[in-house]
C-alpha cells in the first residue's frame, strides 16, 4: 500500500534528539508532529522546528495515533523500554546508539521488530560523513586490496559527558567512553571491512581520572552530580582478531592526560593502499588521506570534502526503509552485533586474557 507523505514523526529526548531534530528537517518526506522530554528545552525545541504537540512522558506521545515512526534519544537504559513500547504501539524505530547497555536487552528488541514486522534502525550517525563514504566505496571497489589491520579510536582530553550522571553508572549507561564513543569508531571500522566476525578480543579498562572527579566535558550541557559515584571506565584498549586473519585495534576514552580535546579515526592497511580518517574536534573537511603508489614511489591523496549532517543521513535511510517496508543499515542487528563485541570486550578486560567470542 502506498504511504501518504509526510510520514508523521515523534522524537523522543531533547539533548542529541535536537539533532534528529535538525534531520528531519532536511527530509522532506517526514514531518516531525510531536515531541516528549522532560525538560524545558522540550518546548523551546518545539517553538523553533515548529512542532506543534509537546508531550511530557514518552507514553503520552507513543498514545498519539497520529505518530506513525519514532527517533528515541533516551539515556541508553530506557532504549529497551521505549523501543519495545514504540513497536508495540505499531511505530517504525530510529534508536540511538549504543542499541542497549546489554546485548540481552538488545536481542529483546531486534526480536520484538520481527514479532511486529516494524522498522528497527539505529543511529550510527557517523556514517553519514562524507571522508567515511569515500573509504567505504574505495574498500569495496578493492583498492585497498586485502585489509589486514585497521585501527579506531576516539580519545578526549577532558570529556566525560556529567561526572556523576546516567553516563557514568555502570547499570544505566551499560559502560563508559568504550559504548559511549568506541560503539562509533568500532562500528565505521567493521562496516567499511563488510562486517567481519569478531574471534576473540584481548583488552583492558582504566578508570583514572573519573574516579577523581576529574576530566568533565568543558563548559557542555551536560552537568556535574556532586557526590555520585564514577562507576565505569574512563579508557578502554582493545585487540581484536577477525574472522579471515585481520585485527582491528580500538582505544577509546573520554579523559586522559592527551593532547587534543576531541580527536577520533579510523584507519585500514590494506595489500594494495591503505586509508586514514581523523577527525580533530568534529572537522568534517581535511580528515581524510588515502596511501598508495605513483610510478613505485610513496603516493599521498587528500581529496576535497563536503561537510554533512550525519543524524540527517541516517534518517533519510530510515525514511527510505519506512517506504520500502524492509529494514536498512545501520539495522538494530548490526546494533547488537556492536553491543556484544562490547561486552566480550568488557569481559577480556575483567579477566585480563584474552577471550574467544
Ligand atoms: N549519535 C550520537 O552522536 C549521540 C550523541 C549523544 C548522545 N547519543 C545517545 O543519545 C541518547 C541520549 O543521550 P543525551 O546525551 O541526549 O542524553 P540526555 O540525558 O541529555 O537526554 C535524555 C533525554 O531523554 C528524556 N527522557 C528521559 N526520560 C523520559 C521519559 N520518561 N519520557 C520522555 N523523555 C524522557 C529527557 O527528558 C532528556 O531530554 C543516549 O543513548 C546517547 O548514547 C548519541
Amino acid at each position: 500500500m502506498e504511504r501518504a507523505l509526510p510520514i508523521k514523526v515523534g522524537v523522543i529526548g531533547c539533548g542529541i534528539g535536537s539533532f534528529h531534530l535538525e534531520g528531519y528537517a532536511e527530509e522532506p518526506r517526514a514531518k516531525v508532529i510531536a515531541i516528549a522530554g522532560l525538560e524545558d528545552r522540550c518546548q523551546e525545541l518545539a517553538n523553533k522546528f515548529g512542532v506543534s504537540r509537546v508531550y511530557h512522558d514518552y507514553r503520552e506521545l507513543l498514545a498519539d495515533p497520529d505518530v506513525q515512526a519514532v527517533s528515541i534519544a533516551v539515556p541508553n537504559y530506557m532504549h529497551q523500554e521505549v523501543t519495545l513500547a514504540a513497536l508495540r504501539a505499531g511505530k517504525d524505530v530510529l534508536v540511538e546508539k549504543p542499541l542497549a547497555p546489554t546485548a540481552a536487552e538488545g536481542e529483546s528488541m531486534v526480536a520484538a521488530a520481527e514479532e511486529t514486522g516494524r522498522i528497527l534502525m539505529i543511529a550510527f550517525n557517523r556514517r553519514g560523513r562524507h571522508d567515511v563514504e569515500l573509504v567505504k566505496n574505495e574498500v569495496e571497489a578493492g583498492r585497498l586490496g586485502r585489509i589486514y589491520h585497521a585501527r579506531a579510536f576516539w580519545m578526549r582530553r577532558s570529556g566525560i559527558p556529567g561526572l556523576g550522571s546516567w553516563f557514568t553508572t555502570k547499570s544505566l549507561a551499560g559502560g563508559g567512553p568504550l559504548i559511549d564513543l568506541g560503539v562509533h569508531v568500532l562500528d565505521l571500522a567493521l562496516w567499511i571491512m563488510g562486517n567481519p566476525r569478531p574471534v576473540a578480543v584481548s583488552a583492558a579498562t582504566y578508570a583514572e581520572l573519573g574516579p577523581r572527579g576529574k576530566g568533565q566535558f568543558f563548559g557542555s550541557r551536560f552537568k556535574v552530580i556532586e557526590g555520585a559515584p564514577y562507576e565505569v571506565e574512563d579508557f578502554a584498549t582493545a585487540m581484536i582478531r577477525l574472522d579471515g586473519g585481520a585485527t582491528l585495534q580500538l582505544d577509546a576514552s573520554w579523559a586522559g592526560y592527551t593532547s587534543h580535546t576531541d580527536e577520533f579515526g579510523v584507519s585500514f592497511m590494506g595489500d594494495a593502499g591503505g586509508a586514514e580518517i581523523h577527525v580533530k574536534d568534529y572537522a568534517q573537511i581535511g580528515t581524510l588521506r588515502l596511501f598508495g603508489e605513483v610510478g613505485g614511489m610513496p603516493a599521498v591523496t587528500e581529496p576535497r570534502l563536503l561537510p554533512r549532517h550525519g543524524h540527517g543521513w541516517v534518517i533519510h535511510r530510515f525514511i527510505d526503509a519506512i517506504l520500502n517496508g524492509k529494514t536498512e543499515s545501520p539495522s538494530a542487528e548490526e546494533g547488537l552485533d556492536r553491543v556484544r563485541l562490547i561486552e566480550a570486550i568488557y569481559r577480556s578486560a575483567e579477566l585480563g586474557r584474552e577471550i574467544e567470542i
